[in-house]
C-alpha cells in the first residue's frame, strides 16, 4: 500500500506554513485559563458520534463544480469553550470532572490535549461534539452555542466501529447513504479513500484490514462528511508503535489538506507536540488547563528536533512526571 503521505508528496500537496511563537504557561493570552468552579449535572452514557447530515458546501478535486463558489469554502471552524465546568452524577455522587475550562480553537488550528487518565478529556470532547451539555459554561461554534450533534463536527474514536458485514466502501458511504445522497455523491466516497490511501481496499471487508487500515477507513468515514472540526479521541491509542508513527503523519497531511480545525486528545506526549500547533496540559480531575505549549515548529516535523524535546520537558512537567529521562 502507497501510504497517503507518499500519495500527497506526489500530488504536491505540502500545505501551509505554520506560525511560531514561544511556548507559555497557564494566564498568559490566547484565550486559556484555569479557575474553580460549581454546578450541577448528569449526562448519558457515551455514544456513537454524530450522525452525518447533508452538507452545505463541497470542496477538493473539482468537488467544487459552481462558480464562484469558492468565496463560500469554508476552513476550520472556530471553537470557543468558555468557562465550562461538568459534573455527573447527583447528590453525594456528584463528580467533577472539568473545573472552568476555557480554551479557544482558531480556525483549521490543530490543538491537542494532555492530562492524565480520567481528569475529563473524553468528556470536554463530547460536549465539544454536542453530544452533552456543559453542567455551566458554554461552548461555541463561530460564535453559535453547541447544542446538538452536527455533521459539521465529526468524532473519531479510538475504535474505528466499521460494519463488519459492509466492505470498506459501503462503511464510509454510510454517511451519505444515511442522508439519502450517495446516488449523485459517490465520488466523495472514492475521494474519502483515496484521502486515506485505502482506494485498492474499498471492497475489501474490515475483517481483511489490518488495525492502521481499520482506523484509516474510520478517518476516511469522518472525511467523506468534509468536517469543519474533527475531533479526534485517541484515535491512534490502540495501534503499534509502528503504524502509529506513520498515521500520526499522515494525520498531519490530511489535515494540512483538508483544512479543519483538530481537537485531538492523547496521552502521548510526543504525538501531541509532532501533530498539534498547540498542546493544552489538563492538571488531574476535576480537569483544570495546567499549561498551553505552542509548537512552534513548521510542518512536517522532524522527530529528532531538539525543540520537541525541550518542549517535551516541559510538558512532562506540567504532567508532574520528572522529565529528567
Ligand atoms: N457518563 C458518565 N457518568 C459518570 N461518570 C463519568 C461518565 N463519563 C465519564 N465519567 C467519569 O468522568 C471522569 C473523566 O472521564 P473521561 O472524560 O473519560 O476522562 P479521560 O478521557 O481524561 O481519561 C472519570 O472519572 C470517569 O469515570
Ligand atoms: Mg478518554
Amino acid at each position: 500500500m502507497v501510504s497517503v503521505v507518499e500519495r500527497l508528496k506526489a500530488a504536491g500537496a505540502y500545505g501551509r506554513g505554520q506560525k511560531a511563537s514561544l511556548s507559555r504557561a497557564v494566564g498568559e493570552g490566547s484565550g486559556v485559563r484555569a479557575g474553580g468552579g460549581r454546578a450541577a449535572g448528569d449526562i448519558g452514557a457515551a455514544g456513537a458520534g454524530p450522525l452525518p447530515q447533508p452538507l452545505s458546501r463541497e470542496r477538493e478535486r473539482g468537488v467544487n463544480a459552481a462558480a464562484g463558489d469558492d468565496s463560500k469554502v469554508l476552513t476550520g471552524a472556530r471553537i470557543g469553550i468558555h468557562q465550562v465546568s461538568h459534573w455527573f452524577g447527583h447528590g453525594n455522587e456528584r463528580l467533577q470532572v472539568l473545573d472552568h475550562v476555557d480554551l479557544s480553537v482558531a480556525p483549521g488550528e490543530f490543538v491537542a490535549l494532555l492530562g492524565p487518565s480520567g481528569c475529563g478529556k473524553s468528556t470536554l470532547l463530547r460536549l465539544v461534539a454536542g453530544l452533552d451539555q456543559p453542567t455551566s459554561g458554554e461552548i461555541l461554534q463561530d460564535g453559535t452555542p453547541i447544542t446538538e450533534p452536527d455533521p459539521s463536527r465529526i468524532v473519531v474514536f479510538q475504535d474505528p466501529t466499521l460494519y463488519p458485514w459492509r466492505r470498506v466502501w459501503n462503511n464510509v458511504a454510510l454517511g451519505l447513504q444515511a442522508q439519502g445522497i450517495l446516488a449523485q455523491q459517490r465520488h466523495r466516497v472514492d475521494d474519502a479513500l483515496r484521502r486515506v490511501g485505502l482506494e485498492s481496499f474499498a471492497r475489501a471487508f474490515p475483517h481483511q484490514l489490518s488495525g492502521g487500515m481499520a482506523q484509516r477507513v474510520a478517518l476516511a468515514r469522518a472525511l467523506v462528511n468534509d468536517p469543519r472540526l474533527l475531533v479526534l479521541d485517541e484515535p491512534l491509542g490502540k495501534l503499534d508503535s509502528l503504524t502509529r508513527l506513520a498515521m500520526q503523519s499522515d494525520l498531519v497531511e490530511l489535515w494540512q489538506r483538508s483544512r479543519f480545525s483538530a481537537l485531538l486528545v492523547t496521552h502521548d506526549v510526543e504525538e501531541a507536540l509532532f501533530l498539534a500547533q498547540r498542546v493544552i496540559v489538563f492538571s488531574q480531575r476535576p480537569a483544570r488547563i495546567a499549561a498551553e505549549l505552542r509548537v512552534d515548529l513548521p510542518y512536517p516535523r522532524h522527530r529528532g528536533d531538539p525543540r520537541l524535546t525541550e518542549l517535551r520537558h516541559e510538558a512532562l512537567r506540567h504532567l508532574g512526571l520528572d522529565a529528567s529521562w
